[in-house]
């Protein structure tokens, strides 16, 4: 298929277009590099071994999409939006502007261009406070901060687009904690300024870019006090959404599929396992809890399997691996 990737130069849809690839897909991508580099397009160029055309483009920039979708495309995997929750708090205008506007400006000219088949970058942070793991994707939604009600919206937005036009056919998947990178170590995650997320500070912190980890409270009740997430490879989650794509026409309308790994681990165990990956111990220090945070979230991914046919293989041990490799061979990023 032709695929279209938005925020391809972003970590999550660099490693997308590289399996789209891999898969023999012909891919086209933009990105208005405000958080990522395009020197991540180059290098999955040259792992692929096939050409990527690039755009610079912004969500916003409503023209420049219609002109870029008139090209036609079969497909598009939405990935481009800001991400940070911390940040959406301080400016939940920008974050609504950006990424539900923005979100809007793509769907349009996806229907003027003809093209109603999308795969949706989602979140499990719409799931909001948690009553009871492992979450499925029956579990009410709520918002818990702007970032979450950004994607509350553009999920809505697919249910509204595909309930008014029955052609359209919308996977919405709803991601748990992305990280490691391809085992090439050429891809990686690289946040600008301080890591929001604990992976790429863990691995900053062992590469020796930051001083030590803050463990953000070990008073949750959970096994070890630390908070519980699913951490799932990044590229585990780019094959969910290659499936996706390819079983997009078995789909009703727009539906919500999670990626995780249905495996709960703590922050402590991450810490270990970054440790033996790293071959070096990772200083920390226990810190206050941080406000929003819940103590556990993890998957039910037995609907993915059932849908997608798909089901993440790589364990916590090879995350950190592949993880430790971008970062040791990229200290500074890209
Ligand atoms: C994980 C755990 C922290 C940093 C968010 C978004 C989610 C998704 C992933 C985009 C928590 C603890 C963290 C640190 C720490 N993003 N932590 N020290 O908050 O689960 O999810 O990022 O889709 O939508 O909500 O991820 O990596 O920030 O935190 O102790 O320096 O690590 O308290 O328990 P989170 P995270």
């Amino acid at each position: 298929m032709k695929v279209l990737v938005t925020g391809v130069s972003g970590y999550i849809g660099s490693h997308a277009a590289l399996e789209l690839l891999r898969a023999g897909h012909e891919v086209s991508g933009f990105d208005n590099l405000s958080n990522s580099s395009e020197e991540a397009v180059r290098r999955v160029r040259e792992l692929a071994g096939k050409p990527l055309a690039f755009t610079k483009l912004d969500l916003l920039d409503a023209d420049g999409l219609k002109t870029l979708l008139a090209q036609g495309f079969d497909a598009v995997m939405h990935f481009a939006g800001l991400k940070a929750v911390g940040e959406s708090v301080e400016k939940p205008a920008l974050y609504r502007r950006n990424n539900v506007d923005g979100s809007r400006n793509l769907f349009e000219a996806m229907q003027k261009a003809g093209c109603r088949r999308l795969v949706f970058s989602s979140s499990c942070t719409v799931y909001g406070e948690v009553k009871k793991n492992p979450v499925d994707e029956k579990h009410p939604r709520s918002a818990v901060n702007p970032y979450g009600q950004t994607k509350l919206d553009v999920e809505d937005m697919g249910f509204a687009l595909s309930k008014k036009d029955p052609r359209w056919k919308i996977a919405l998947l709803r991601y748990f904690n992305p990280v490691g990178a391809d085992p090439s170590g050429r891809l990686g995650e690289d946040p600008r300024g301080t890591p929001n997320n604990l992976m790429p500070f863990v691995m900053q912190t062992a590469v020796g870019r930051r001083d030590k980890v803050r463990v953000f409270g070990d008073d949750y009740p959970t096994p070890d006090g630390t908070c519980v997430r699913d951490y799932i490879h990044v590229t585990d989650l780019a094959l969910g959404h290659l499936a996706a794509l390819e079983k997009l026409d078995s789909f009703a309308g727009a539906e919500a599929v999670n990626l995780g790994t249905g495996h709960g681990r703590s922050v402590l165990e991450v810490l270990a396992a970054a440790s033996k990956a790293a071959g070096r111990r990772i200083p920390y220090e226990i810190a206050p809890q941080r406000a929003g945070d819940a103590a556990a979230i993890w998957a039910d991914p037995a609907l993915a399997l059932e849908k997608l046919g798909w089901r993440a293989e790589r364990d916590l041990d090879a995350m950190c691996a592949d993880h430790w490799r971008w970062q040791k061979d990229n200290p500074a990023g890209y």
